[in-house]
């Protein structure tokens, strides 16, 4: 069957089965940047912007997405302009295999949406569904934090553009989380 949905800005339409669910469904389409790790709603790679709430696209039926606005974490930033949280990640070394990262990106950006100034522990709990082997959670948490701090001096909002009533430069800036924690 043929579902009408907003793809990362664009209207779209996509071919899916009634019993398929929306990240299989975006990744045949090529969103590639839409992972899978578990299939089953637990690791968190596959999660996704769905009318501006982060769903996990493989515990999701495609056929829900009908009429949405769906976002994956290509709808960000793009190589040469990544998001801040995309190039904290980059700068902070926080990535190996680099499996986990799209979900992590997406729930970040979810998180300081809400949340501008989030505490260490605050960017943990935001990532604890986030399955991740490799990085032990240090450099990606630091990454979050250090895109907070970055995104409050430059008054930039979660979804990359300018944000309301944001402090000005020299607003405090958060440090690395590798000595003390703030929790
Ligand atoms: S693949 Fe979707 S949560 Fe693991
Ligand atoms: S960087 Fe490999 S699973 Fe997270």
């Amino acid at each position: 069957m043929e579902i009408q949905l907003t793809l990362n800005g664009e209207r779209t339409t996509v071919e899916a089965g009634t019993e398929q669910d929306l990240a299989t469904v975006l990744r045949q389409h090529g969103h590639i940047d839409v992972k899978c790790g578990c299939d089953g709603g637990t690791c968190g790679a596959s999660k996704v912007f769905v009318d501006d709430e982060v769903r996990m696209a493989c515990g999701m039926a495609a056929t829900e997405a009908e009429g949405s606005d769906v976002r994956t974490v290509a709808s960000l930033g793009t190589q040469d302009d990544l998001h801040p949280v995309q190039q904290a990640f980059v700068d902070n070394f926080a990535v190996q295999c680099g499996f986990c990262i799209p979900g992590m990106i997406v729930e970040a950006t979810a998180l300081l949406s809400e949340n501008p100034d989030p505490t260490e522990r605050e960017v943990r709990e935001a990532l604890e569904d986030n399955v991740c082997r490799c990085t032990g959670y240090q450099k990606p948490v630091e990454a979050v934090l250090d895109a907070a701090g970055r995104m409050r001096e430059e008054g930039v909002a979660a979804d990359g553009g300018r944000s309301v009533g944001a402090p000005s430069r020299g607003a405090r800036s958060v440090g690395c989380c590798g000595g003390d924690c703030d929790e």
